[in-house]
């Protein structure tokens, strides 16, 4: 064992040979919007080629996958959790601090392995039921199908990982339950059954809040413990441990934290949940998560996004981490490939996106749901509406229930916020027949966070104001009709959000389609605007909302589409055509 320990480190290649090619220049986020918690591995075996794994909470298709062979382009190749037979239970997760926490992919006996936690935060802490620990697994991770059903496992805890030592034994490592901890366990496991051993508490921390995301090394006959600290906020920080047994005890790194932005001016704040993995020449890479927030931390609408960070890791020695910032100067990176499988789009893609939703094609794998949707709600290019996306509204609105739960599906579908600057538009054809019916476009963080920009179904008088801002007023209601169309913007949040503006829609509009526009014109608004489709002159803003109303918690923003009833009974549905999202602009400082 002793050998066998020596041999592997050798192999291992952490010689720090510096390969090829001078110093890298890149910038960070490596992955902008909604990707938090990385986990990332090298895998010479496939192709010389990195892959990422991301928290997804509530959005499905989940844990998204992103490749690389050069660390510069990074591609969405698949979703771990792609069909509802792998895990039901995430219909019913209730809060949107649920759902798939962050997971760990690794890759063993030519299998990949991805092991994480479902939570449903609304149940006590101490509640097993709260913690569902699952393992999936896959020979070929660009094929949705090779990904496994969830084997479940017993921990009343989340962040867990698997970790083969060199005597054959298979570990968990975990963080358990703050609130009766702080710490961190371990247990041997069966990774095909879920059958856990006795879990033992290995690591406390350093006296941070919630030691958390434990990831185990082998290194030089040394067991690197590395964890997060502080809580997920302004406090995040990475520390490490380490110790000549698996189990204990481990010392704490004299230098500790590692890595983190606490206590600085950086405009990357929260650094945290941290991941480390080597190149072919032994060179070695963290990943974490960060937020683009400053210390102010009031605006962030893309939430917990990836960052990377050259790491520095001589022989018996702690590894130094260099700090994150926008640009960045690290090892030398493989020469630029862009050959990666994958359904996805690259990351980063400065071209404007302009989705035409061919008949019977699936959607396209970067759009996202909320928890499972009922697929028959959303039909591409349906006989007589080509290159459109049919929507049919679900009972549900955004809000849905209470802010909380569901309980059945929401008709929503979006793409995440990738650009601090953006525009985002969509083409709507829609008649809307039963009152309270509505669809539109959404900025959306969870059910309790989202600003709506929508076209609804009222009585006569429901209108806030006679008409648009900037429209003349005359007979903007006139007619015979007791239900009128409405084009209505309303926000929910724990902030102070602008009170809902209803305004009928202009006679001259009517029975014609028109464009729903969400822009970011700054970093810290957005502003909604409605107009005749081919008018573009005609295009008017109907509200500039902060986007303070979409920063919280652990998600990003999702910029989608959506057709409810509002609890009624409506079923007209809505054709939504041109979904174009352009990035104008990336803040890095
Ligand atoms: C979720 O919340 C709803 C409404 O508060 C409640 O009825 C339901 O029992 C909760 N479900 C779970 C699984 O906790
Ligand atoms: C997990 O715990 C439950 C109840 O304590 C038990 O019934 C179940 O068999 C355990 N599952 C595994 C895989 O050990
Ligand atoms: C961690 O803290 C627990 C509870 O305070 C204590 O029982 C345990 O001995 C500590 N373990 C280590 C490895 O420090
Ligand atoms: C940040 O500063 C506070 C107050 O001085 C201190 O308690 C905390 O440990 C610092 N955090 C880090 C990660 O350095
Ligand atoms: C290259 O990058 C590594 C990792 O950040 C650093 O340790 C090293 O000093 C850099 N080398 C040069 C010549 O700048
Ligand atoms: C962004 O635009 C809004 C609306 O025009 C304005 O109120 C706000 O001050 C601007 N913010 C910045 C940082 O320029
Ligand atoms: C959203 O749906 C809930 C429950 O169906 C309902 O109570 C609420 O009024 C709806 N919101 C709007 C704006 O109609
Ligand atoms: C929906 O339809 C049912 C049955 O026709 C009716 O009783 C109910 O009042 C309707 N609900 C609304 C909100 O119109």
């Amino acid at each position: 064992m002793f050998f066998a320990s020596l041999l592997l480190g050798l192999l291992a290649g952490v010689s720090a040979s510096p390969g090829h090619g001078r110093n890298s220049t890149f910038y960070n986020p490596i992955f902008p919007g909604f990707y938090p918690d990385p986990s990332c591995i090298y895998v010479p075996e496939r192709d010389h080629t990195f892959f990422c794994a991301s928290s997804s909470f509530n959005a499905f298709p989940g844990i998204p996958i992103h490749a690389s062979k050069d660390l510069q382009n990074w591609k969405l190749i698949g979703h771990v959790l792609n069909r509802k037979e792998q895990l039901p239970r995430l219909a019913e997760t209730n809060r949107s601090t649920s759902g798939i926490w962050a997971p760990t992919l690794r890759f063993h006996d030519d299998t990949f392995w991805l092991v994480t936690t479902l939570v449903d935060d609304d149940r006590p802490q101490e509640d097993a039921s709260r913690w569902d620990n699952i393992i999936f697994k896959a020979k070929n991770p660009y094929d949705p199908r090779s990904w496994s059903k969830a084997v479940h496992f017993n921990f009343t805890g989340y962040d867990t990982e698997p970790f083969w030592d060199e005597d054959g034994k298979v570990y968990i490592t975990g963080a358990h339950a703050w609130h009766v901890g702080p710490y961190i366990q371990q247990a041997e496991v069966d990774l095909d059954t879920g059958a856990v051993g006795e879990w033992r508490i290995i690591w406390n921390g350093t006296g941070g809040m919630a030691p958390e995301g434990p990831h185990i090394y082998r290194k030089d006959g040394w067991y690197y413990l590395l964890a997060a600290e502080g809580g997920t906020g302004i406090d995040h920080m990475v520390t490490m441990a380490r110790s000549r047994k698996i189990s204990s005890p481990y010392e704490s790194n004299p230098n500790n934290p590692v890595l983190t932005n606490a206590n600085t001016t950086s405009y990357f704040q929260t650094v945290g949940h941290s991941d480390l993995f080597h190149d072919r020449h032994g060179n070695w890479w963290a990943v974490a998560l960060s937020t683009r927030s400053g210390p102010e931390y009031l605006h962030y609408p893309m939430g917990r996004e990836t960052v990377m960070t050259a790491v520095s890791w001589p022989k018996d020695e702690w590894p130094t981490f260099t700090p994150i910032s926008g640009k960045m100067s690290g090892w030398p990176m493989p020469p630029s490939q862009k050959d990666i499988r994958g359904v996805g789009p690259y990351v980063n893609s400065p071209d404007p996106e302009h989705l035409t939703f061919p008949r019977s094609a699936p959607l396209p794998a970067h759009l996202t749901y909320w928890r499972y949707p009922n697929p028959s709600s959303y039909t591409p290019s349906p006989p007589g509406h080509p290159n459109t996306l049919r929507l049919t509204p679900s009972r549900l609105n955004l809000t849905a229930l209470n802010g909380n739960y569901a309980g059945a599906d929401q008709t929503f579908v979006s793409r995440r916020q990738q650009h601090t600057l953006f525009t985002y538009s969509v083409t709507l054809d829609y008649a809307p027949r039963t009152a309270g019916e509505e669809a539109g476009v959404t900025a959306f963080l969870t059910q309790n966070h989202h600003l709506d920009l929508g076209v609804v179904l009222l009585p006569r008088g429901s209108a806030t104001a006679p008409s648009l801002p900037g429209l003349s007023s005359k007979e903007e209601e006139g007619g015979q009709d007791l239900m009128i169309p409405h084009v209505r913007f309303r926000g929910e949040s724990y902030v102070p959000v602008p009170a809902p503006v209803v305004y009928p829609i202009p006679r001259a509009w009517r029975g014609g389609k028109l464009v729903l526009e969400i822009r970011a014109c700054n970093s810290t608004h957005f502003s909604f605007r409605v107009g005749p489709d081919g008018r573009r002159s005609e295009r008017t803003v109907v509200m500039e909302a902060s986007n303070e109303a979409v920063s919280w918690g652990f998600t990003g923003t999702l910029l989608g589409i959506y057709a409810t009833s509002n609890g009624g009974n409506g079923t007209t549905p809505a054709y939504f055509s041109d979904w174009r999202y352009t990035p104008l602009e990336q803040f890095r400082d």
